[in-house]
């Protein structure tokens, strides 16, 4: 079986990009697989510190391992992220109970704490399982994933705020980190009627070019964060810039929720979830296929 990161290094050949999604519930979950399942995909699953804390850390692992088991087939796979890890325990947590990635997220800190801080969480989890994929943030991006009516405080969105490409070589030299989500642009959340900012492509591949240019093995993947509200042009070329994942949780969660309202509002009188829930897997799987077929370039 390809590991995550065998599995990215392909995609990165292709020039295409891992899908990423948040989940909170059954519901979100299934609509994932079954897309993934049906476009022969493998799928990055996330869980933030608040998605875990509802769903688990145990029933995520177990959830993640169980579809894995009876959907084996192809090149469908999910993989199970540890998103926005802000605690070196939540990390180690994460590590000892079976996440194939955990991202410590240190983007609101100063530099050199968040390479201090991030390296500390590197070593904790190669001690627990080498095979962990562990992300570094560098770059503040808001930390919400919900409709928003403004640029979240202290975000990045100024050129000067961005992510430097000097900064994030030394970053991920300094720290041993496997994956780098840089901040581009990239705002977590959307406008509910406006587009979001465009994303600084030439930024995207100043960055991975001075990754590239780190010694053999140290060339890591970038991750692009809050793609929710980007536009499908601007994350093609983003991908070609050299983006490997994307994370979108945001329109998920709004297409979670509008199918929900609408199979209440069709069956006023319906209180078995499992007869009302269809619709709202539906309203899912539209958003997850959209993207995966952006992605994939399918
Ligand atoms: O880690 C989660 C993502 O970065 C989601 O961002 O809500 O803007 O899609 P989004
Ligand atoms: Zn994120």
């Amino acid at each position: 079986m390809r590991s995550l990161l065998e599995i990215i290094r392909e995609t990165e050949k292709d020039k295409v990009a891992i899908g990423h999604f948040n989940i909170s519930n059954l519901e979100q979950l299934k609509a994932i697989s079954h897309v993934a399942a049906k476009l022969n995909v493998p799928v990055i699953i996330g869980t933030s510190e608040g998605e875990r804390d509802y769903i688990g850390v145990h029933h995520a692992v177990d959830l993640v391992k169980s579809y894995n088991k009876e959907h084996a087939k192809g090149n469908y796979r999910l993989f199970l992220n540890a998103d926005h890890t802000h605690t070196l325990e939540n990390a180690r947590k994460a590590a000892e109970v079976g996440y194939d990635a955990i991202l410590f997220d240190g983007g609101k800190l100063p530099l050199e704490e968040n390479i201090r801080a991030t390296k500390e969480v590197v070593e904790m989890v190669r001690k627990i399982n080498k095979n962990i994929l562990v992300e570094g943030e560098l770059g503040y991006i808001g930390s919400s994933s919900e409709v928003r009516k403004e640029i979240p405080e202290g975000a990045a969105i100024n050129p000067g705020d961005l992510t430097r490409p000097e900064e994030a070589a030394r970053f991920v030299e300094e720290t041993g980190v496997d994956m780098l989500a840089p901040a581009v642009g990239n705002i977590h959340g959307m406008f509910a009627n406006a587009p979001e900012p465009r994303l600084d492509i030439e930024r995207i591949r100043e960055i991975k070019k001075a990754v590239e240019n780190l010694p053999a093995g140290r060339q890591v993947p970038l991750v692009l964060h809050g793609a929710s509200g980007n536009t499908d042009e601007d994350l093609s070329v983003a991908i070609d810039a050299g983006i490997s994942i994307i994370h979108i949780s945001t329109e998920l969660r709004v297409a979670w929720r509008k199918g929900l309202e609408e199979a209440l509002k069709e069956n006023p009188d319906e209180v078995a979830p499992y007869k009302l829930m269809p619709e709202d897997l539906a309203e899912m799987e539209k958003v997850v296929e959209r993207k995966l077929r952006l992605f994939n370039k399918l």
